[in-house]
């Protein structure tokens, strides 16, 4: 006997940092829905095809290959650790036609050849990790060769002045806060690093279960470096608020008009 009391694990000790990010940052049925309907709308057909670049632990290539038969995916990560998870969380969910459907590639997005397809996906700002112009060419060349005559891009983006500020945004989800801290930023770089933490009900806290570094990108230079790598047409959805509450709502509108946002979201969708 040592005399240790054993304690009790706390809730942050027992918490999987994947599938808190899966509840709290992502809404893939949603993105994949406004993919599929704005393809259908520009293009008159359904994409099949999709290459998901910085996949993570791939939920929405995931969603995407049990959604229909026709559908197959390419989920591209630099990191074995997360596809792992997938392999071990995600894959075994799946039928196994599906499964089959799917393809796990441990890559740099940077370095990737794929067969073409007809849309690819870069998603939650993860393409902003590249900070020189000349790398964002780049990628996005290399995203270009990497789709059909008709395909299409999708990025995210953000902006406004609160997005060039060092602060922290709670969040309640389910039985657990989201906590994203915007903890440094360079006003002269556009450089920002950023945290998740997650705090739980007996008020202990997985703190900076992830963190990125990435640099705050205008829409308008995105689009100008898009049009440079051969897109033909570029725009921007610009997510919609409610005019009397102010609440943000899941309805995004293509346009360049905005005021002057303390914060806003958007897609950018690049046509080939
Ligand atoms: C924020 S997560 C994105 C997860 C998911 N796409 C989402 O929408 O939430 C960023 C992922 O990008 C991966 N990553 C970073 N640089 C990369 C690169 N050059 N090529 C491929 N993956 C990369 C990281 O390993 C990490 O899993």
């Amino acid at each position: 006997m040592t005399g240790k009391k054993r304690t009790k694990p706390t809730l942050a000790e027992q918490a999987d940092k994947h599938e808190l990010y899966q509840q709290s940052v992502q809404n893939v049925d949603f993105e994949l829905a406004f993919m599929r309907d704005t393809y259908r709308d520009l293009r008159g057909s359904s994409p099949h095809s999709l290459r998901e670049d910085f996949c993570g632990t791939a939920l929405a290539s995931a969603h995407w290959v049990a959604q229909d038969k026709a559908n197959t995916a390419m989920a591209v990560d630099i990191d074995p650790d997360v596809l792992q998870w997938s392999r071990e969380h995600i894959v075994p969910g799946l039928k196994k036609k599906a499964r089959e459907r799917l393809e796990l590639v441990e890559g740099d997005v940077l370095e990737i050849a794929n067969e073409p397809v007809d849309v690819i996906q870069a998603f939650n700002f993860s393409y902003w990790c590249f900070q020189e112009r000349r790398t964002m060419l780049a990628y996005f060349t290399r995203c270009h060769a990497g789709l059909k005559d008709d395909g299409m891009l999708f990025l995210d983006a953000y902006g406004g002045h609160e997005a060039y500020q060092c602060q922290v945004e709670e969040r309640e989800v389910e039985d657990f806060t989201y906590i994203w801290e915007q903890a440094a930023f360079n006003a002269v770089t556009c450089e920002q690093r950023c945290h998740i933490h997650f705090r739980f009900k007996d008020d202990s806290e997985l703190r900076e279960a992830f963190t990125y570094v990435w640099r705050i990108w205008g829409a308008k230079e995105l689009r100008e470096i898009l049009e440079e790598a051969g897109f033909s047409k570029t725009t921007l959805y610009l997510q919609a608020f409610d005019e009397e509450t102010d609440e943000a709502l899941d309805e995004y509108i293509a346009t360049d008009e905005a005021d002057d946002y303390a914060c806003w979201l958007g897609y950018i969708v690049a046509e080939k």
